[in-house]
């Protein structure tokens, strides 16, 4: 089966505009919901369905069955996600991690952190190395603050750790063509020819640990779906290559405060930052736009529409962590009787806790980061 023909492009992995149909997504790309099956192997292995899958921001996977059963069989998996450290991180891109370090800890396995440095550095035009470089040292310490276990996580910063992928990519980018590229990620003739060679490095990652084990060893990624093209690409020639496809499980995006669409680096009062401060907070909160009616009495008249409104998707994607509160908000919303101010107020606060807390840890990652970087002679295999 061909998974790589989509054509029409709302969502790739440097943009993601307009609202996002994330049910078109799942027929253009040809992933999977999660289902009962899926929800069964969760409830056995973790004793629970995590809050990220129960709310349904992760929501669609690849090979998830599959990766279950060999695990059930014995055979462990790794994961593997990654950051492109063009700029600061945000609540967003948290999100994905804080669920992959519940997967490693609760399924006990190992992670290959990737920090495409590279693809940064060719991808914006206004980068320079030195920008990126930075950038990579400011983006590690929110990686290390979300507490990976050290002796099981590796970070893989490109630019430093090509002699371990190269191998891999050269033999990826043997079995790709141009014209497939270009179908892919919608490349065309004025796209650099660092691009055309990238995704190849961003897939090679998936058959590390089989190469440095010498056996097939699967692969589970957590990450966004708009990272999916290059997961569609790498499964084609997996088997080829006489690796195992590599699983995914995708997420949706956290919405911006401000308009549709995912939070973007590029609309900064729109993004909480994980170094924002508290007045930050309160003042992009209070800006923000919502699902309420623009007067006082017309919303006690007529309620707010929460399903549009960023507010309450912060609360429901990750900071009302207990379901019977949150349906309290949803109900106090639709009647009328939370006012958007109080709302907002109320997030503004459990926000800037989250902040505390976070920012006190990525303090601490500054005297850690080097005990995570990738090194082919530490054994996270355990
Ligand atoms: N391309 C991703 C970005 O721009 C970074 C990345 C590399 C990644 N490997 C990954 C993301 C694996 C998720 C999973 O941020």
């Amino acid at each position: 089966m061909h998974e790589n023909s989509m054509k029409s492009y709302n969502v790739t992995p440097w943009s993601v505009e307009g609202e996002v149909d994330y049910d078109k997504l799942v027929r253009q790309f040809g992933t999977k919901y999660i289902d009962d099956n899926i929800l069964e192997y969760f409830r056995k292995f973790t004793g629970e369905i995590n809050f990220f899958v129960r709310r349904n921001f992760f929501f669609c996977h690849r090979d998830l069955d599959w990766i279950f059963k060999k695990y059930e069989e014995g055979e462990k998996f790794y994961l593997y996600t990654g950051r492109g450290p063009s700029g600061k991180v945000h609540i967003g891109h948290l999100l994905p991690w804080f669920f992959t370090k519940y997967l490693q800890d609760k399924f006990s396995v190992p992670l290959l952190f990737q920090v495409t440095d590279d693809e940064k550095f060719l991808y914006r035009d206004e980068l320079s190395l030195l920008n990126v470089e930075s950038m990579t040292y400011d983006n590690l310490l929110d990686i290390v603050a979300v507490g990976f276990d050290h002796e099981k996580t590796q970070i893989l910063i490109d630019t430093k750790g090509i002699k371990e992928l190269y191998r891999i990519a050269i033999k990826i980018a043997k079995s790709i063509t141009l014209s497939t590229i270009k179908a892919v990620f919608g490349f065309t003739d004025s796209t650099n020819i660092g691009m055309i060679f990238f995704p190849s490095i961003q897939a090679a990652p998936c058959f590390l640990y089989s190469e440095m084990l010498g056996k097939r060893v699967p692969c589970l990624i957590p990450a966004a779906i708009d990272q999916d093209n290059f997961w569609r690409m790498t499964r084609d020639v997996a088997e080829k290559l006489g690796y195992y496809k590599p699983a995914q499980i995708h997420s949706k995006f956290l919405p911006a405060l401000g308009k549709e669409g995912k939070m973007s680096s590029s609309l900064p009062e729109t993004a909480i930052y994980t170094t924002d401060s508290p007045e930050d907070v309160r003042r992009k909160v209070k800006n923000a736009f919502t699902g309420g009616q623009p007067t006082v009495e017309e919303q006690r008249k007529r309620g707010g529409n929460p399903y549009i409104c960023p507010v309450y998707f912060y609360e429901q994607y990750f900071f009302e962590k207990d379901d019977k509160k949150l349906e309290e908000i949803r109900q106090d919303c639709l009647s009328g009787k939370l006012l958007c101010g109080e709302h907002k107020n109320g997030l503004a606060t459990k926000i800037v806790a989250f902040l505390t807390d976070f920012q006190s840890k990525r303090e601490k990652a500054k005297n850690v980061v080097e005990k995570y970087l990738f090194d082919p002679q530490r054994k996270v295999f355990l």
